[in-house]
């Protein structure tokens, strides 16, 4: 990164008397801040009414944080279309899978497929453009709000019926073909015309996985052409700006890899305490780091959406800055813990962390929610950390640039396949890749999650922890690729149409053919030298060799030349134990780093975290001179080393 790192906040002028603006963007900037989000809920303020626009408060509220010095990303409001909206076309109401309305008085009300919200959607796009596109304070944008928050992605609407029906019509042809490619003939499920399909909702027994498959690549398809016409009117109106979307957290129901490529920045939004709480950690994780968050659940995220744009621009377009409001518990985060979230966005390359949000709003629904300041207008303990965190950003300067070590590879339609048919409870594509992806941060490694499409060279290691549709492109980067890797279960099971192949899995990945695959209970096992095959086991046979071995005889994990294929599923310890040996194989450097430490290399600089609810000492193999701490690191501590 050529240019430091910007704070910014999330910040609605609509929600607070027009008097307190002003004072509110000096605040801004005395913190440290620069950028500021505005506008992304605002539709019934700017359009009180169809046709009506009421832009003189936006002026102002523009106006005044652009004269304080900041620079603005300016929302689409169409997360939130209006009431009067909603009446005038209530067939643009999303339907829920049990086939009711998803109504008004929330947001995110809409169904992407509804033809009418689209026209709807670029009419107060290109208002917003028109208005405000070469306007010098507004320097970027923001599409929607997260899109597929609150369950929105798959809507069971009559728009989305007819928009399926034709997005079948277009990629198969003939109807014959789709009944072959999804085996329609089991029970009878074929078809005489593509008029004929229904949405794969209220079914007696689960829907053909085929059919499912294709109505969750059709509902993100929706997504991204819904992204695309605002991308279009915005390129088109307001040139020169970024544009941004925030993604959220442990979210897949649409290809992020796909609208990434019409963006020029992948936001996300950082919640680490409310997603331990939300997500399957353990008990155990859900307790130790109850007030820091998982130490991989913001780092994962970062390194996911590096690898979403075609230039690896991201930011954290909403921070946490203490309790959140919806997650079963919401404690505060230890004291420090703002900072070193911002710092580690930081250190992954991030060029914006925005905190969300500036004041916590006394009304509607997110009462509970922090702010960096409190409703009184006090500071909140968030205030402080993000200023000194703006003093460390501009003390260490722009970084370097950032290291190539170890690839990760994720899909998006691997996850629909092992949410489509998961055979053992729980198994999940995402979460293999979330264990992998922690058991190579505990080694101090530095990580970037790419799709499988991506180049691979110049990495040391590839990891593929569960991809079920294996792309061509991925096949030929490995051909030639001669780092170690790592291949997981299920990798190369199923064809694009969501059938065996023919030739077995894992195909052209691995030597081999998988004769037989089971899932375990809890409780049966396989276990090895510090270690045990658990969930999932896949019968190989190889002429490879075995490397893995359970105490029974059962083949764990496989060995052919420069690959290693995993036939159980990546728990943390199999994880470690199989991943530890390819790097340390691949020649990375490897630490072993107290618990709760974490690492991140940009350029000259290692960053040190420390997620432990205990002070922890860093190793001595990491050295160098400490720009910020030192080597003994409290809770909540970060060190910065040059080295
Ligand atoms: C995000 C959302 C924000 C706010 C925030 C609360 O999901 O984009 O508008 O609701 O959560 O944590």
């Amino acid at each position: 990164m050529l240019t430091p790192m910007r704070l910014g906040v999330c910040y609605y002028p609509e929600h607070w008397p027009e008097s307190m603006w002003a004072d509110d963007a000096r605040r801004m900037v005395a913190t440290g801040l620069s950028r500021v989000r505005i506008g992304e809920f605002a539709w019934s303020r700017i359009e009180p009414e169809p046709g009506r626009f009421d832009w003189d408060w936006l002026d102002r509220a523009i106006a005044k944080l652009h004269g304080a010095g900041l620079s603005i990303i300016l929302g689409t409001p169409t997360a939130t279309p209006p009431k009067w909206l909603v009446d005038a076309m209530p067939d643009m109401i999303a339907t829920d899978i049990d086939g009711k309305p998803r109504g008004f008085g929330s947001r995110r009300h809409y169904c992407f497929s509804h033809p009418g919200y689209r026209v709807e959607s670029a009419r107060i796009t290109r208002a917003m453009a028109q208005r405000y596109g070469n306007h010098p304070g507004v320097t970027a944008w923001q599409t929607d709000n997260e899109y597929g928050c609150h369950d929105t992605v798959l809507s069971y609407s009559a728009a989305a019926l007819t928009g399926f029906r034709e997005w079948l019509a277009a990629r198969y042809d003939d109807i014959a073909a789709l009944n072959r490619a999804w085996g329609n003939v089991f029970w009878s499920m074929e078809y005489r015309s593509f008029d004929e399909i229904d949405l794969p909702n209220l079914t007696v027994t689960v829907a053909n996985p085929a059919h499912h498959l294709a109505f969750r690549r059709f509902a993100s398809d929706a997504v991204a052409a819904f992204n695309r016409a605002q991308v279009d009117i915005l390129r088109a109106l307001s040139p020169g700006r970024d544009i941004f979307h925030n993604f959220m957290g442990f979210f897949t129901e649409f290809d992020h890899h796909a609208v990434g490529s019409d963006i020029d920045v992948a936001g996300w939004d950082s919640y680490p305490l409310g997603f331990l709480e939300s997500f399957g950690f353990s008990e155990a994780d859900k307790l130790a780091y109850a007030r820091q968050g998982h130490p991989d659940i913001a780092a994962f995220h970062h390194d996911l959406y590096r690898g979403c744009t075609a230039g690896g621009r991201w930011a954290v377009l909403e921070q946490q800055p203490g309790p959140v409001n919806w997650a079963p518990y919401n404690p505060a985060p230890l004291p420090g813990m703002v900072r070193l979230w911002t710092m580690e966005a930081m250190a992954h390359g991030a060029e914006l962390v925005s905190y969300f949000r500036w004041r916590q709003a006394p009304f509607a629904q997110e009462q509970h929610h922090a702010g960096l300041l409190r409703p009184d207008d006090e500071a909140a303990p968030g205030l402080a950390e993000a200023a000194q965190a703006a003093k460390d950003i501009a003390m260490i300067g722009p970084l370097g640039p950032p290291p190539k070590s170890a690839a990760l590879i994720f899909a998006y339609d691997a996850e629909w396949v092992t949410k489509i048919q998961p055979q053992g409870a729980g198994l999940s594509a995402l979460w293999a890749a979330f264990d992998c992806y922690s058991a190579l941060r505990q080694m101090g490694l530095d990580i970037d999650i790419l799709p499988p499409t991506a180049a691979i060279d110049g990495y040391a290691l590839c990891v593929i922890p569960c991809l079920p549709i294996v792309p061509d492109a991925l096949l030929e980067n490995l051909s030639h690729f001669t780092g170690q890797v790592v291949i997981g279960p299920r990798s190369g099971s199923r064809t694009g149409d969501f059938a065996i192949p023919g030739e077995l899995p894992p195909g052209a990945l691995f030597p081999g053919k998988v004769t037989r695959v089971e899932s375990l209970r809890p409780g049966l096992q396989h276990a090895g030298d510090g270690w045990a095959a658990a969930h999932w086991l896949e019968h190989m046979e190889s002429s490879a060799d075995g490397e893995l071995v359970a105490g029974d005889g059962t083949v764990v994990s496989w060995r052919s030349g420069n690959r290693r294929y995993l036939a159980a599923w990546p728990t943390p310890d199999i994880a470690s134990t199989l991943l530890h040996t390819a790097a340390a194989e691949a020649g990375l450097l490897l630490h072993r780093l107290p618990e709760g430490i974490r690492l991140r290399r940009a350029g000259p600089y290692i960053f040190a975290f420390n997620y432990s609810a205990r002070p922890q000492i860093l190793p001595g193999d990491i050295d160098g001179d400490f720009i910020i701490g030192a080597r003994a690191i409290e809770p909540a501590g970060i060190a910065v080393i040059k080295i």
